[in-house]
Order: structure tokens, then C-alpha cells, then sequence
């Protein structure tokens, strides 16, 4: 990573978060789902989005598979280029946070490390970790992209949970068994998460 420049200097904006989630009528966070490929992160994530948007609130879903075609286009698999994966995500998520909107992003996010590290660039509460647990064999089961197939037969190296690592959050806000629960259950357990926190009304 270049070297910060000690001439740029941070400028404190006029509006801040506190005048945007006012403005909203409520507060804004990040929901951050890990999990393996195929564990039901998107959906999950887009599910509960819809909630959200249907009860008017302000809200956008940060997903892998699309924020590799842009932003992070470039960007593959290595662990290295996982961490700086995660690294931008969570400093886009930030800023989102910052804009007074509900943020779900869904990422594998493997590193442990690297999902603490964007545990600690916000504030906290901030950070909700939503661990959308299946189990291997059901997420290989599953396989919406014909990924782990693929993986199997060696066409794809590094692939997390055959080739690659995948730490299990040990302290999540949330866990969500994705191969027990209905899409609603699911959905059902992060508002009230939500609500409870009072991050929801
Ligand atoms: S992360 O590890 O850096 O957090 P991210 O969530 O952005 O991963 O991207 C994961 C998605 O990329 C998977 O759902 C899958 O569709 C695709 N993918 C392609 N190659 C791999 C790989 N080697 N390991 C895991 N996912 C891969």
C-alpha cells in the first residue's frame, strides 16, 4: 500500500452523520454476512434489504460478486488480495455508514483479522457480524455457480473451504444457520437483531 501523504488533512464536514440519520429517521450501521460461497449471504442480504426498503428505510447491499466487477476488479484471491478486498469494503462501508445508510455487505470475508479490521474503523455498535453458517457439504450440495465442481477437479486453486481457508467468527453478533432456517426466519431474526439494538424502531 503507498505511503500516506502527511500533506492531505483530514476536513471535518458541515453535515454530519448524527444530521443525515436524523434526516432518515434512523440510524445507520453496517450488517457485514460471512460465510462460505453458497451459504446464502446475497440472498439473505437482499432479503432483508427488501424488508427495509418496503418499511421506507434507507439502505444498499455491497455484494462479492459484483464489487469484483468494479472496484475491485483486479483484486483475485490470493489471501493478500482477500485482505485488501475487505480492506476497501469496509472503508466503502464506512463512508456508507457515514451517508446515514443501512449497510449489508456480502463478502466470504475468510480472515478474521481482516474482519476485525473493519470492526475497528467504525464505531461501536457499528459493526454487526452476521455469520450465515451452512455447512460445507451443503453449500458444495447446493452450488449455484458450479463453483465447488470446479474446484474439485482442480480448475480453480485457492477456492475457500477446498483450497482455502475459511475462520469461523468466534464472537458474532449474530449467527444465522442458513441450512436450518427459512429465507423468513432468517430475515425475522436480523430485524429483530435490529429492533433490539435500537438501530431499527
Ligand atoms: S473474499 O474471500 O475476498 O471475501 P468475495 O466474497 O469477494 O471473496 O468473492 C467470493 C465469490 O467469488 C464467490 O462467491 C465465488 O462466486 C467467486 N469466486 C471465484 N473464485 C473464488 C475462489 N478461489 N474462492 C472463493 N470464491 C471464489
Amino acid at each position: 500500500m503507498a505511503q500516506q501523504n502527511s500533506n492531505i488533512v483530514w476536513h471535518e464536514t458541515t453535515i454530519t452523520k448524527e444530521n443525515r440519520q436524523e434526516l432518515k429517521g434512523h440510524k445507520s450501521a453496517i450488517l457485514w454476512f460471512t460465510g462460505l460461497s453458497g451459504s446464502g449471504k446475497s440472498t439473505l442480504a437482499n432479503a432483508v434489504e427488501k424488508r427495509l426498503y418496503e418499511d421506507g428505510l434507507s439502505s444498499y447491499v455491497l455484494d462479492g460478486d459484483n464489487v469484483r466487477h468494479g472496484l475491485n476488479k483486479g483484486l483475485g484471491f490470493s489471501d493478500e488480495d482477500r485482505k485488501e478486498n475487505i480492506r476497501r469494503i469496509g472503508e466503502v462501508a464506512k463512508l456508507f455508514v457515514d451517508a446515514g445508510v443501512l449497510t449489508l455487505t456480502a463478502f466470504i470475508s475468510p480472515f478474521k483479522e481482516d474482519r476485525d479490521g473493519v470492526r475497528n474503523i467504525v464505531e461501536s455498535g457499528e459493526f454487526i457480524e452476521v455469520y450465515v453458517k451452512c455447512s460445507l457439504e451443503e453449500c458444495e450440495n447446493r452450488d449455484p455457480k458450479g463453483l465447488y465442481k470446479k474446484a474439485r477437479n482442480g480448475e480453480i486453486p485457492e477456492f475457500t473451504g477446498i483450497s482455502s481457508p475459511y475462520e469461523e467468527p468466534e464472537n458474532p453478533e449474530l449467527i444465522i444457520e442458513s441450512d436450518k432456517l427459512t429465507i423468513e426466519q432468517s430475515v425475522d431474526a436480523v430485524i429483530n437483531y435490529l429492533k433490539e439494538k435500537s438501530i431499527l424502531k
